[in-house]
């Protein structure tokens, strides 16, 4: 007999809707003395955010503004080197997933002064990251509630670490800040969200608990997917959704981690300039193929309680998909044949898939 399962941690003091961060600045102040702000260059600014946060500390700080689409490990060492150098006592990450992720590595590196990339990633930490708080302000990255820091060491490559000690303590999320979004980075970040709740829910690590959190991801996320492609103007109302939507793709992940799509995406997003979102949603319609194949009834299940038909499920991602064009040269498909080599992530998928059928995805995925 299966065995009914539901195993989930998620520590995170998570608080949502508009007005929170101002609602809830004395959980920021119970933090610190003194926090460093990581952001990126415009969307803490332009959101309102970064005012917000800024009047919630109502005190001393620090501003680190220099973190770019895909955080840097050289950024974080830089970041590190200010926190210390200015006594922070927390870290407040405020944006979309780079910011966060990208806060969630200088806690750690603040803490342990002079650490080195092998150390980082071997999870040996000396000492315990600062606290660390996130402001989201794009609605795809679920990094808010997750354990995960997503990081570009040098070299180029993404490269992930996990640690229960990176859970934000607090996150807060005020679905306004995503308004200012482009259109652009409104799909590429709801696609991502997307990507999340679906490569969870097929994950082979997936639970009771984490595919209902995927479903109502799902759910939520398709309606507006087809609004972004159908180019309506997204209401206060719609923003919310995708926002809290990204928050149940995160909290899917948090259990079971990504599968193939963002796997193979990274490299879209390496090589060729891809924004994260779109670059893991080329390989959506290839991963759902195989998990038709193999888990038919769990596709049966994705599709019948998210009231999606498969049909409209496909319009709406390769129509999101459609200005997105890449061409990946043979010799960069031999190139990389190695990275498919044992790929946890992809393994996590159902399906025997072999590095030489990533290969063929590249291919296909070029041609198209
Ligand atoms: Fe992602």
């Amino acid at each position: 007999m299966k065995k009914a399962e539901m195993t989930g941690y998620m520590p995170v003091r998570l608080y949502t809707g508009a007005g929170c961060v101002m609602q809830q600045a004395e959980e920021l102040r119970k933090l610190g003395t003194k926090p460093l702000l990581v952001t990126g260059r415009h969307s803490a600014k332009v959101s309102g955010a970064l005012d917000d946060v800024l009047r919630a500390v109502d005190g001393p700080y620090a501003l680190f503004d220099a973190i770019g689409q895909n955080p840097l490990l050289t950024d974080c060492m830089r970041a590190a080197e200010l926190a210390i150098q200015t006594q922070c006592d927390y870290v407040i990450g405020i944006g979309g997933g780079s910011p966060l992720d990208a806060a969630k590595c200088i806690a750690v590196l603040t803490a342990n002064p002079g650490m080195t990339q092998d150390v980082l990633y071997s999870l040996q930490w000396p000492k315990d990251p600062l606290p660390i708080a996130v402001v989201g302000t794009t609605a795809g990255t679920g990094s808010e509630v997750t354990k995960v820091a997503v990081i570009t060491v040098p070299g180029g490559r993404k490269k992930s670490f996990h640690h229960e000690a990176i859970f934000p303590r607090v996150a807060l999320g005020d679905p306004r800040y995503t308004c200012s979004m482009s259109s652009t980075s409104t799909a590429s970040t709801a696609i991502d969200a997307l990507a999340h709740a679906t490569e969870s829910f097929f994950s082979r690590k997936a639970n009771e608990l984490s595919q209902n959190y995927a479903l109502r991801a799902v759910t939520l996320l398709m309606p507006e997917l087809k609004k972004i492609l159908q180019q309506e103007e997204l209401t206060f109302d719609d923003r919310e959704i995708l926002y809290n939507a990204s928050i149940y793709g995160g909290l899917a992940i948090n259990s079971t981690g990504t599968c193939l799509p963002h796997a193979m995406g990274y490299l879209l997003t390496e090589q060729h300039g891809l924004p994260h979102g779109y670059a893991c949603a080329m390989f959506l319609p290839e991963f759902l193929k195989i998990n038709e194949q193999e888990q038919p009834e769990l596709t049966r299940k994705y599709f019948t309680e998210t009231g999606c038909s498969y049909g409209d499920w496909l319009d709406i991602v390769t129509g999101l998909l459609q200005e997105i064009h890449v061409e990946i040269p043979e010799e960069e498909i031999i190139r990389e044949h190695s990275r498919w080599i044992g790929n946890g992530s992809i393994q996590k998928g159902w399906g025997e898939i072999t590095p030489e059928a990533c290969d063929e995805i590249l291919r296909r995925i070029s041609q198209e």
